[in-house]
Parts: structure tokens; sequence; C-alpha cells
């Protein structure tokens, strides 16, 4: 149903003037003569709450994306008033509420250049069908605006021009511009005039967003029931608007374990136990590192979660403490569907306990999917979370799982003509009972969400590790997640690419697509190049649907063998960059990965492009996208660059060449940063790290990085017990200073860095560490790119 927001439309109502107002510390209400209610709170100088309800009284407040971790407060706050406007000033924003219409315009209180305008503004037409508004929103599309967000919508990064439609979909070998996905993601960042603002649209009814499509210069927003409920959100920078989302909706709550950064492999499916020891034994034959293998359906009883297939596994405990023996990780999938079945513990408890979703008119809810026909519960209830979550205690805890993926949480149901649950479905709501219509799209997120509890519960003191396919904002508080059903295809490998940048730009960073794809077979090059993305995916999972052949990493010949392997081994190495870009993820809610318009939003060139994108802080990324490519184009942003694999000093802000055979792909280093490597490894832990490379890319001026290390799992870093060093490095003429303060309670167990100097522009003639000259027997042969070995703890290093 697409629902036309012009003003012409003869459903629309609009709110008039207004006649009353009151504030309440940090929230306004304002009514209007018709019956329309604003309530704006102030809840940081840089982020406002809108909430509009025509003729009734408010809803219980109550979202499930929004944490109780967000912060508030702000700095100042004054309302004052014209004959016109109320206006509401912060430190960082001006609020200019129309007295007439109720319209809103928003203002940088600093320059008081206009950031974001209604256009109508807040509207809404009746609901015949199910009571209550259809809500809407519309604003004005400023002079070239570009807009971002939106989650995992599989379109152009600038989501200018486009209308997209969130409503939680189980998409089988989607395409290119199929929507709605897997997720729903109401949040957007709007880029105009240099300055970037947010809007999170927190309501979980199916919602659409028009950016500048329908109409020219309006951009609007709208859902099919629920509140007109938004939070803006003020930059002007977009990085600080994304960080502002993603602390609203939250952060992962504790870092990963560092093995789940690792290479994780998957099919549907490996059994019985002899095969997943085939593919693992092959691993390290191979000496290809991996850490994680995933179990997808068949191990379980007929498809009921919480089972074994006793043929298949006939011992589960002791495949699985076989796997970790090897450095494997097991992880399973584990689905909402419930299979009726009287003789099946879990489905005979949730019927006693009534913990099954059910129909408006009372009977069950009944649909089928992998076992058959199935109950499902309903996560949406604290008591039926907990009851799951308990569920786990046998996988995790005595078992030993170390991971669950939770699937076909969307819900999806096969064989009917909507795929999902029909709207009449009663959900609890956490006590706001409502219909599928409203709990649709965070039915994943709590499933994902009692999941993860089960996992801390029973893994304790290690970390959980869930992986959702269906997600509303917020569900990165719980699980990593992967972009679903895609197709081994060249197109795919471009989606997979812009998803996993929005996904992060839309405060989700733990997230990667099926590499080489899901539906379908790559071949041997199109595999390699997806490795080579995927491994600058926060989430790295090769997965597949065997119904197409084989996907391991050896399936397509020695010279594929052989790239897979370097690249995999390159991730590996790059571990403790990695986990310092996700620790840096949790401390600011700045995405890991960046396209360049968050990454350098004042350079006009980024606004358009898809492919490039930053790595951490320091690393710029580029896929090859195309077959039979020696190289490619891409755009270099504004600064000093370093190839990878030159090691050549390059000038950014244009677009060049760059040549890629088969083993290479476009990877540049920030001039000024300094990369922590590790030794590669077949699998976390595998080795005693005593030594850990610095590689030091000299820059004309100065450049600060990190390197952030613990025990890699466990909570004992939230005591302290992390090391977290600043390298602060100011590079001259004919000298390079490098200075290191480090805080946190952990020892690390490696007690030197091994730095390696890249372009250095002078010879050396001298080195001091902590003002102690180095001997160097050979110092004459000392020129430009050498390698030093100093004490972990030094303060400061110089070359001379
Ligand atoms: C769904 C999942 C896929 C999984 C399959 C079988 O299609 O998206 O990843 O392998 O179900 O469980």
């Amino acid at each position: 149903m697409i629902i036309n927001t012009e003003l012409e439309h003869k459903g629309n109502q609009y709110p008039n003037h207004i006649v009353f107002y009151e504030k309440n510390i940090n929230t306004l209400l304002f009514k209007t003569e018709n019956g329309v209610s604003l309530q704006l709170t102030i809840v940081r100088d840089s982020i406002l709450r809108f909430r509009y309800a025509s003729f009734v009284n408010f809803e219980n407040d109550f979202s499930y994306a929004i944490t109780k971790y967000a912060k508030t407060g702000y700095n100042h706050l004054e309302v004052t008033e014209t004959d016109q406007y109320y206006i509401v000033t912060t430190s960082k924003l001006i609020c200019n509420i129309n007295k007439s219409n109720l319209k809103i315009s928003i203002f940088d209180s600093l320059d008081f250049s206009l950031i974001c305008e209604d256009e109508i503004g807040y509207h809404w037409e009746e609901s015949y069908d199910f009571g209550g508004n259809i809500v809407k929103m519309s604003k004005v599309s400023n002079d070239g605006e570009s807009y971002y967000g939106l989650g995992d919508k599989p379109d152009h990064l600038n989501l200018k021009g486009k209308r997209f439609e969130n409503w939680v979909s189980d998409s089988f070998a989607f395409g290119k511009y199929t929507d709605p996905l897997y997720k729903a993601i109401p949040f957007y960042t709007g880029l105009h005039h240099g300055k970037s603002y947010g809007i999170f649209f927190d309501n979980s009814f199916k919602s659409c967003f028009d950016f500048a499509h329908e109409r020219k210069n309006i951009t609007s927003f709208w859902a099919y029931g629920g509140e007109m409920n938004y939070y803006f959100m003020y930059g002007p920078k977009m990085t600080d608007v994304v960080a502002n989302y993603t602390d609203l909706t939250g952060k992962p709550h504790q870092l990963p374990a560092l093995w789940s950064l690792g290479y994780h492999q998957c099919k549907w499916s490996y059994y019985p136990e002899n095969k997943v020891k085939e593919i693992t034994s092959k691993f390290r034959e191979l000496n290809i590192p991996c850490d994680a293998i995933y179990l997808d359906i068949d191990y379980m009883e007929g498809f009921r979660c919480f089972t074994w297939n006793k043929d298949y596994f006939p011992d589960p405990k002791r495949i699985v403490k076989e796997l970790a023996d090897e450095g494997f990780k097991t992880i399973v999938i584990i689905d909402p569907g419930i299979k009726i079945d009287p003789d099946y513990h879990v489905f005979q408890e949730a019927l006693d306990k009534d913990y099954f979703c059910k129909r408006a008119d009372g009977p069950y809810m009944k649909g089928k999917v992998w076992p058959g026909q199935c109950y499902f519960p309903d996560f949406t209830k604290a008591e039926v979370r907990d009851w799951w979550s308990d569920l786990f205690k046998e996988l995790v805890e005595d078992i030993g799982v170390r991971g669950v993926w939770n699937d076909m949480n969307e819900p999806a149901v096969m064989e009917v003509p909507n795929k999902t649950f029909p709207d009449d479905v009663r959900h609890d709501y956490e006590g706001n009972p409502c219909s599928h219509r409203k709990a649709h799209n965070v039915y994943g997120m709590q499933m994902a969400r009692a999941t993860y509890h089960g996992l801390k519960k029973f893994a304790y003191p290690k970390r959980p590790f869930v992986i959702t396919r269906a997600a509303y904002s917020g569900t990165q508080r719980y699980s990593s997640s992967w972009t679903g059903d895609n197709i081994a295809s060249w197109e795919h490998l471009w989606i997979a690419n812009v998803q996993a940048q929005r996904m992060s730009l839309s405060g989700f960073s733990f997230i990667g697509s099926d590499i080489g794809g899901f539906a379908e077979q790559p071949n041997g090059e199109l595999y390699a190049r997806w490795i080579q993305l995927g491994v600058f995916h926060p989430f790295c999972r090769t997965h597949s649907s065997g119904d197409h052949g084989e996907q391991e990493p050896w399936m397509f010949g020695d010279e594929v063998t052989d790239i897979v392997r370097s690249f995999i081994e390159l991730r590996y190495q790059l571990l403790p960059y990695l986990y310092t870009a996700f620790w840096q993820y949790l401390d600011e809610g700045i995405p890991i990965l960046k396209s360049l318009v968050l990454y350098d939003q004042d350079d006009i060139q980024t606004h358009y492009r898809t492919d490039e994108f930053m790595y951490g802080n320091d690393i710029l990324v580029c896929p090859i996208l195309e077959p039979n490519s020696k190289g490619r184009r891409m755009y270099i942003p504004r600064g000093k660059w370093y190839n990878f694999w030159t090691k050549e000093l390059i000038k950014g802000g244009r677009e060049i060449w760059i040549d890629t055979d088969l083993d290479t792909m476009p990877i540049f280093i920030k001039a000024g940063s300094i990369i922590p490597k590790y030794p590669v490894q077949l699998y976390v832990g595998e080795k005693e790290i005593d030594e850990v490379v610095l590689e030091v890319h000299y820059k004309l001026g100065k450049a600060q990085s990190l390197l952030f290390d613990d025990i890699h799992d466990g909570y004992d870093y939230t005591k302290g017990r992390y090391s977290l060093s600043k390298f602060k490095l100011n590079g001259k003429a004919n000298e390079l200073i490098i200075q290191q303060h480090t805080t946190g309670k952990f020892i690390t167990p490696y007690t030197r860095f091994k730095l390696k100097f890249i372009g250095l522009p002078f010879s050396i003639s001298k080195i001091e560490v902590d003002n102690v000259a180095i001997d160097l027997p050979n110092l004459n042969e000392v020129k430009t790119n050498f390698e030093l070995i100093v004490d972990k703890n030094f303060t400061e290093i110089h070359l001379m």
C-alpha cells in the first residue's frame, strides 16, 4: 500500500494554532485548538524528541530501541516567545515552534543556519481498518541535500530520490533495490551545506521514508499506526549524529570475544560429525586460519530447537570439545518456530505456560517453517524471554556451544502469501498488548535479546556471541548480524559492500555478508574477491546453501586457496587493530566501517561514493567488484596515503587508477598512523604472543593512534584490566618522534614492540629510546624502511 503524503490528500488532517503551552523541566507541551498535542523533550543540547498525539492522550511511553544507558542532560535551555513562535534554545540548537500551525524549524545556534524545517510537518490520516492514525511528517529537502542510513537497503548509499519501507522480511535471493529486507532501522542522516543532522523515527509499525522521491523538495516519513515519535539529532558532523543515534539505541553490551572477530566457516549444512571434522581438519592441514564452525538446522532432531540428531551427532559434548581442542568454537542455529509435538519438551513447556503467540480470536498462531507446523513464542514478553534464555543451559553450559545463530526471526512463515504472521496476531509488547502490526519489526530483535541473555548467563564468564538475521534499531546491543540470503553474483558483492557500510552508519557495526553468496555458486575469482572484501567486515563468515556445491576456501583451485589464505591471514594480523576499532566503537559510538561521506563530509566528492570505505580510522579499502579486473579507478580521500602493497605515498582528494591482479586489492594506510599487528595464528589464542608489530607510517606533522588490548574474553576489562596505549606521532623533515601513554591495569603477555618504519624521508643517524641512545651496530646501513625492537613500555622514541 503506497500512501500519498501530499497536502491535497483527502484524508489528511493538520494541527492548527497553539492554545496551550506548559514547561516541565526538560519537557514542553503544546496543544492546538483542534486537539493536537506536541510533547517536545530536550534530551541533550543536540537531541530533541518530538511526540505528537491527535485528540487523544499520548500512548504509554515505551520503546524497545532506546537504551536506559543513553546519555541525557544539557548545558543550556531557554524558552522564549514572540508573536509567531515559541523559541527553544540550547547550546547547540534553536527550535522554532510556529504558533499558528505547530510547524518546526531547527537552526544551528552558533551561526543561525537553517538545518531542518517542516514542510507540512505533522499530519495524519485516520485508519478506518485498524483504528488510530497513519501518522505522517513532511520536511523540506534542502538544496543539494543528501541522505544516508536506513539499515540494510541494497541501494545506492545516498538515498536521495528514493522511497523505502521498513517491514522486516525474509527475502531469499533478494536483488539490488529489493525493499524491504531483513532489518527495520528507521534512522537517517541528512547532509546539506556542510552540516549533518539525523532523524530516528522510533515507531515499530511498518514505516516509510520518502527522500525527495514523490516531490522533489520534500522528504517525508510515516507509519501505519502508533505515534509520530522522532528524535532529531544535530551534528554538524555526521560522525556526531551517528554517535548520538548509537548512544540512544545502544552499543553492544560488551566487547566481542576476540575469536569472534576471526574467520567463521558455515554451510547449510555440515553433518554428520565426521563431515564437520573433515572440514575443520582441512583448515588446519592447509594452514587457513579459522575460529568458528557452524551447525545449521540439520544438527537437530527433526529441526526441533534445543535437540540433537543423535545419528549425526551421537555425543554433542564430545564433538564440541574435540573441535574446541583444535581451536574451533561451535555455533549452532536456533529458529523461533517450535514444532507442534506433544512429545517435545520445549513445545509442551511453552504450551503449558501459555508462551505461544495467539491469533486475535484465541487460536494459536500456527505456521509452517523447517520442522513443519509450528507455534511461536511471544518474545515481546519478559517472562517468555527468561524461559527462552534458560533453554540454553544444556547447549551452552553443558555441551560447550560458544555462539548461537538466530535465523527466520522476521518471523518467517512458509507457504503463506505475506511470508510472516498475519496482522491480527497478538503480542504482549512488555505489557502494552498489541497486534503483529506493531510487534512485527521488533520480534526478531526480542528473540536475539532472549538468546543473548541465555548465552550471557550460561557462557559466563565468557562473552556471549549471537548472530541474528532480523533486527530493529537497538539490536546491536545484543547481537551481531549478517545480511541474509544473498546470491553468488558480482552484483551481490556490490550489495554486500553497501549493506555493511549502511548498517554501520545505522549504528550496527558487527555486520557481514554470506561470503561467496548463499544461493548459487561463485567461481574462484568471485569467491576470492568476496573474501578480500569480507575480511574487512567486522563479521567475517563464508556461508552457502548446500544445494549449489561446496564453498570452502580450497574448493576453487590452488591459486584461489592461496589468495584466500593470505587475506584471512591479513585479517588475523590486523586483529589488534580491529579489536581496538571495536573498543572505540563501544567508547564513542562511531562505526568501525565508515563510508567516505562519514569520514570526510566536507569533501563533496564523497557524497555520492559507494565503493570505498574506511576500515577503522586508518585503513582505506576499496573492493574489486567486476570480473577480469586488472585494477580499478577509486577515489582517494583528502590527505596522504600509503599504498599498502607498494608503500608508495600518494596524495588524495582525487580519483586514481590502482593496479590489482587477483591476489591484491586496493588498500591504503593513512599517513601518520601506527598499525598494530599480531603474528598470523590459525585461531585466536593459538600462539602466545610475545611481540606486537607496529607499522609506523611517517607523516610530516602530527597524528595519533590507539592500541587497546585485554585478555580477549570475559569482563575483566570493565574493571580496569585493559591496556590502552595512545601513540602520538610527530614527523619533521629530519626527525620522527613517537610518544606512548598507556592506561589500564592489564599486563599484556607481550613485552616488546617491533616497530617497522614506512616512508621515512631521511636517513637515520641516531635513535633514542626514552632518552637513551641505541647502539646500532649497522647504523650506517640503516636507511629508510627498517625495524626496531623496543620494550613495550617505552614512552618516547626519537629518530634523527
Ligand atoms: C535461511 C538462512 C540461511 C540458513 C537457512 C537454513 O535461509 O538465511 O542462512 O542456512 O535458512 O537454516
